[in-house]
C-alpha cells in the first residue's frame, strides 16, 4: 500500500472497534503537521496474519473447529484497517477547538502513528457548511447521524437540481424542503415559492392547517393567457411556422383592433373576425393566419384577461402551486410553464415581485436536451438558469431523466440533490455536468436506498450523504398497488358482481 499520501491514509482500528464504531462513511479527524485533517472512511479491510498461510487455512478447515480454535486463537490475530479519504485541513479559532477558523486543502500526508478520532457533530457540521441555527433540516447525515441543516442562502442563491430514478423520493424530498421553507418565519427571509406540479402531488399542502394561509393552488383548467398583452411576434412563439410577412400583417390587424377597442379586452376570436373582414389583406396570408390562430384558440389557453394575475400572486414565504394534473397535452403544459416562467422573470427583473424559487417537476419535459424534441418553455428556463441568479430568481429542476434534461440548464444548477440513479447514461451525464461528482460517488449513487441522497455543489463544502427525514405533515398516505386495486373494485365493480 502506498499510503499515506495527500489524498488518502490508512489507520489500524483499535481492538474491539472494528465491528462497532468504525463504519464506511464515518468522518474522522487526526492531527497533522499542517493542522487537523478531516477525512471520511472509504474502505475497511479485515486482515488476519494467521490465515495468510495457505497450509494453516487448510489445517484449520480440515480439523474439528472447536478443538483447533482453543489451540490456535486465530481471533487474536485479526485486525482491521480503515482507509480514509482526506477531505480538508482545518484550523481552530481557539483552544476550545469548537469553532473552525479556516479550511484548506492538504499539501502533506497524514502523520504515521498519529491517533485518529471521531469527528464531533459541531465541527463536522461547520466543516460541511451546514447552518445549525437557521438551516433547512432535510434529514440526518448518513452514519454520522446528526441533522443536515442546509444553509438556505447557499442552496437558493444559485439554482439546484433534484435528480433520481422514478420512485427514489424526489417529490418526497421536495415536500420536506417545502415544509422547511413554509415553517420559516417570514421576517427571517423566505423567497416566494412557485411550484409546477405536473401530477397534483402537492395539492395536499393546502389542507394542512398550519400552512393554509401560505399556500394557494392554481388549477390549470382556469389558466388563461391575456390576448391583449400579446404582440404579433409573441404569436410566432406559439406558432413558429408563421412567416415574417404574416407577422407583419397580424401586427397591422392588432394595431387596428387596439385603436377600435378602448377597453383593450379582446380574444383570438375577435382577431380572427378582424382578419376575415379585412379587405386589403392578401387572401393566402388571410387563410394562413386564420388557420394558425384557430388552432391556438382550440387550445383554450388564450382569453381576454390573464388568469391568474401573475404579478399579484407572489408573496415572500408563500407557496403557489400550479396544478397541471388535468392537462394531458404536453404542448399545453409547455405553453403554461413558458408563460409562468417568462412573466415571473420579467417582473422579477423589474423588481415588481419578490425573489422567488421556481420548482419545476418533470423538468425534462419543459427543458429537454435533444434538439429534435422542441419545447416552447426551453428558452425561458435556460435563460433563467443562466441569468436568474443576478435577479434572485432561483430554479429547482426536478427530473427522473437527467440525460434528457438540457445540459445548459443542468450545468447551471450549482447544487445537486441526487437520490438513487442506476441508468449509466444518466450517471455519466450528471458526472459530466459537475466535476465534484467523481466515479466513486456515481458508484455510491447507484446503490442508494429510497429516501437517501447525495448533496453536492454550492450548498455544501463537501459532498454529503443524507437520509431524508420523515414529512411532518404526512397527509398523503401512499397506497400500495394491491390497496388501490381493492379500492377500485369496491367503488367500480363490487355492485356489478
Ligand atoms: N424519505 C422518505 N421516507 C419515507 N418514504 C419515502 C421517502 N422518500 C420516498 N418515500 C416513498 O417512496 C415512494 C416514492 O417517492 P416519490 O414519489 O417521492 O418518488 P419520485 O422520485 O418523486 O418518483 P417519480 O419520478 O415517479 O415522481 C413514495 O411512496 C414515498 O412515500
Ligand atoms: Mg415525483
Amino acid at each position: 500500500m502506498d499510503l499515506p499520501n495527500v489524498s488518502k491514509y490508512a489507520f489500524v482500528l483499535s481492538k474491539g472497534k472494528q465491528n462497532s464504531v468504525v463504519k464506511k462513511g464515518l468522518f474522522c479527524i487526526t492531527q497533522t503537521s499542517e493542522g487537523w485533517l478531516i477525512g471520511i472512511v472509504e474502505k475497511i479491510i479485515l486482515e488476519n496474519e494467521y490465515f495468510s498461510n495457505v497450509q494453516t487455512v487448510k489445517d484449520y478447515n480440515e480439523n474439528n473447529l472447536n478443538v483447533i480454535k482453543g489451540m490456535f486463537p486465530s481471533e487474536n490475530f485479526e485486525y482491521g484497517i480503515a482507509i480514509i479519504k482526506c477531505l480538508g485541513i482545518i484550523s481552530f479559532k481557539d483552544e476550545t477547538k469548537t469553532k473552525i477558523s479556516n479550511i484548506k486543502r492538504m499539501l502533506f500526508p497524514a502523520k504515521p502513528g498519529a491517533e485518529v478520532h471521531l469527528c464531533s457533530e459541531e465541527i463536522l457540521s461547520e466543516f460541511l457548511g451546514f447552518n445549525n441555527k437557521n438551516g433547512l433540516n432535510l434529514g440526518k447525515v448518513k452514519i454520522a447521524d446528526f441533522d443536515a441543516k442546509i444553509d438556505i442562502n447557499r442552496l437558493l442563491n444559485k439554482h439546484f437540481a433534484t435528480l433520481a430514478i422514478s420512485g427514489a423520493g424526489k417529490s418526497y424530498l421536495t415536500s420536506v424542503l417545502l415544509e422547511e421553507l413554509l415553517l420559516r418565519d417570514k421576517e427571517s427571509g423566505v423567497p416566494a415559492i412557485v411550484l409546477i406540479d405536473v401530477h397534483g402531488e402537492y395539492v395536499y399542502f393546502h389542507n394542512i392547517k398550519k400552512f393554509k394561509n401560505r399556500v394557494s393552488i392554481q388549477d390549470s383548467s382556469y389558466f388563461q393567457i391575456s390576448v391583449p398583452k400579446l404582440f404579433a411576434k409573441s404569436f410566432k412563439k406559439y406558432q413558429e411556422n408563421i412567416s415574417a410577412a404574416q407577422v407583419r400583417e397580424l401586427n397591422k390587424i392588432l394595431t387596428k383592433i387596439r385603436n377600435q377597442k378602448q377597453s383593450k379586452s379582446y380574444t383570438i376570436k375577435d382577431i380572427i373576425d378582424n382578419i376575415e373582414n379585412d379587405e386589403e389583406i392578401n387572401k393566402s396570408t388571410q387563410q394562413a393566419l386564420i388557420g394558425w390562430l384557430d388552432e391556438l384558440d382550440y387550445l383554450q389557453l388564450f382569453g381576454s384577461q390573464e388568469n391568474p394575475p401573475i404579478k399579484h400572486l407572489l408573496k415572500t414565504g408563500n407557496l403557489t402551486i400550479f396544478n397541471l394534473q388535468s392537462e394531458t397535452s404536453i404542448r399545453k403544459k409547455q405553453i403554461i410553464v413558458d408563460y409562468i416562467a417568462s412573466q415571473l422573470f420579467y417582473f422579477r427583473k423589474k423588481n415588481k415581485i419578490p425573489p422567488f424559487l421556481l420548482i419545476i417537476e418533470e423538468s425534462h419535459q419543459f427543458c429537454p436536451e435533444a434538439a429534435q424534441s422542441k419545447a416552447i418553455s426551453k428558452w425561458i428556463i435556460e435563460t433563467i438558469a443562466r441569468e436568474g441568479r443576478k435577479f434572485m430568481a432561483c430554479l429547482n429542476l426536478i427530473s427522473q431523466r437527467p440525460k434528457r434534461l438540457s445540459s445548459t440548464a443542468l450545468s447551471q444548477c450549482n447544487s445537486k440533490l441526487i437520490l438513487k440513479i442506476s441508468n449509466p447514461y444518466d450517471l455519466k451525464h450528471i458526472q459530466e455536468s459537475d466535476e465534484s461528482i467523481t466515479k466513486s460517488y456515481t458508484d455510491m449513487i447507484s446503490s442508494l436506498a429510497v429516501g437517501e441522497l447525495l448533496i453536492v455543489g454550492n450548498a455544501v463544502n463537501y459532498p454529503a450523504f443524507i437520509e431524508v427525514r420523515q414529512r411532518i405533515c404526512d397527509q398523503t398516505k401512499s397506497r400500495s398497488l394491491l390497496e388501490m386495486c381493492s379500492h377500485w373494485w369496491n367503488i367500480h365493480e363490487k355492485e356489478r358482481n
